[in-house]
């Protein structure tokens, strides 16, 4: 049964979606229908295809009331809109649907797990967020919410866990049949923790352990968490509120939390090395999944709480996915690389091998707003350099810079011209690892974002940009003398008429 407020939220997407342009949204990146997406949900497999949810207000380009929009793909990078899947109509769930995830069932069928929000009147007349974990069932199309929802709730948690503070369960099914699902709590000291639950048919749950815990040290409510292993380690995945910086790794606010480590059923999680996922300006609540192929493939939400006022006026759809990307463990550190599917939208390659560099210059047939393009900068024989800069999105009044720096090595994303007049963070240093005294810069570019993965994915960076298509120079600039090698595709769509008819089927 499809309720009133599902039913509405589908007809206006059916009816608004359509009309905004192609050419107005992302070539490979996934956008919402209409309105505003935040987290990626459901992020999975089912019969054969990968579905991706979001957290979705179809109504405006604000947060509102949590809906769950709908896509699937064949291949990671072109998307299919599908009619959204859920709305905020029950009792339990009445201020909203928040972050969840999706399993496919043993019986074919495909359950949604997710937080159920409602809002209360407390006795000194503040309002306190009820959250509990809930269940839908579907075809992959439309779902119905268990009838004894909610499946997790207050008396579920341990000692001391708050029941304001109880979302995003990420579920998943393990070889042994059972089913798991992570959850994020916050605990007495007001910081975070990553709860793990088990069920044995997805339906009724109950708790096994706290997996981690921040004790303050890596922010406070530890949101969105996922847990699984990778290459012989365990990690656990998560995106804290209210982060204090810690070096270059973590910055301040929201930010994301990589902790590797090992797991055992008897005696837990055990943390062997905290990491940032992301170090740019906009990239927050990751999930991942595996695919049939064995792939662990992670997607998130390209933006951040902090900076979500700087959009575009009067933008009919606001926010992003960022490229889902290939995980592996390498020395120790989450390595990432954009699925290898990209690679099949490539035009003819653009190469430059050994150009030497000294002050700024272009390079004829490496431009454009949706490309792959890796740029490696050495040093010029014996001699040194004090920076090196890759300009991209560049026109009269606009600049997205990344600039390395040898000494001390950091890498920094600059975005003060890329279209965002607004005030709010707009650059970032991290701290990269040259490689024989080189630095590699794969960089992913797609109308409105750019992502760049530093030495074959050792680290990835996330920005949104805004600056008009036509601004789309590329420009390299070094103080001192170096050497480049450049190798540039355009990333080409061609179908987009084919692809836009396909969704107006669909919604
Ligand atoms: C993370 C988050 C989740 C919550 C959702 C609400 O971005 O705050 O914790 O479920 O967004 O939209």
């Amino acid at each position: 049964m499809i309720s009133e407020a599902l039913q509405k939220a589908r007809e206006y997407e059916a009816h608004n979606g359509p009309a905004i342009p192609e050419s107005d949204r992302p070539a490979f990146h996934a956008t919402p229908t209409i309105g505003w997406m935040n987290d990626p949900n459901g992020f999975s497999f089912y019969k054969g295809e990968c579905h991706l949810f979001y957290q979705y207000h179809p109504y405006s380009n604000e947060w509102g009331p949590m809906h769950w929009g709908h896509l699937k793909t064949k291949d990671f990078i072109r998307w299919e809109r599908l009619p959204a899947a859920l709305a905020p109509d029950e009792s339990y769930d009445a201020d909203g649907c928040f972050s969840g995830s999706a399993v496919q069932l043993p019986d074919g069928r495909q359950l949604l797990m997710y937080t159920g929000v409602r809002r209360e009147q407390t006795e000194d007349g503040h309002t306190q967020d009820r959250q509990t974990q809930c269940i839908a069932i579907g075809d992959g199309i439309n779902y119905e919410k268990a009838a004894f929802n909610p499946v997790l709730s207050e008396k579920d948690l341990p000692e001391g866990g708050s029941p304001a503070d109880f979302r995003d369960p990420k579920a998943w099914r393990e070889e042994d049949g059972r089913f798991y699902a992570v959850i994020g709590n916050r605990t007495q000291d007001g910081s975070g923790a990553v709860l793990l639950y088990q069920s044995e048919d997805g339906l009724k749950w109950e708790f096994v352990r706290t997996l981690d815990r921040s004790g303050n040290q890596y922010g406070r409510m530890w949101e969105c968490p996922d847990f699984f292993s990778l290459d012989g380690s365990q990690v656990l995945l998560t995106s804290p509120q209210d982060m204090a910086p810690i070096g270059l790794e973590f910055h301040a606010g929201n930010g994301t939390l990589c902790l590797i480590g090992g797991y055992d059923p008897h005696s837990g999680f055990t943390r062997r090395k905290a990491q940032a996922i992301d170090y740019g300006l906009d990239f927050y609540a990751p999930q991942t999944l595996q695919a049939p192929d064995g792939r662990r493939i992670m997607i998130a939400w390209m933006q951040n709480w902090n900076t979500v006022g700087a959009k575009p006026c009067c933008c009919r759809w606001f926010g992003q996915q960022t490229i889902p990307r290939e995980l592996s463990i390498r020395e120790g550190r989450l390595i990432q690389l954009p699925v290898r599917e990209l690679e099949n939208y490539r035009g003819p390659a653009v190469l430059y091998h050994d150009i030497p560099l000294s002050g700024e210059t272009g390079l004829p047939g490496v431009q454009g707003r949706i490309l792959d393009m890796t740029v490696t900068v050495r040093p010029a024989g014996k001699g040194s350099y004090r920076w090196f800069r890759l300009h991209l999105a560049k026109g009269e009044e606009y600049d997205t810079i990344l600039r390395y720096r040898p000494d001390g090595s950091t890498l920094k994303i600059d975005r003060c011209r890329s279209g965002l007049p607004h005030d709010v963070v707009h650059t970032r240093s991290f701290l990269v690892r040259p490689q024989n005294g080189e630095i590699k810069l794969r960089v992913i570019l797609d109308r409105f974002s750019l992502e760049v993965f530093v030495n074959d994915g050792e680290q990835a960076a996330s920005a949104i940009i805004y600056p008009p298509q036509q601004a789309d120079a590329i420009r390299f600039e070094a103080d001192g003398q170096v050497l480049l090698d450049v190798e540039k595709y355009a990333l080409v769509f061609d179908s987009s008429k084919e692809k836009a008819a396909d969704d107006r089927e669909n919604l």
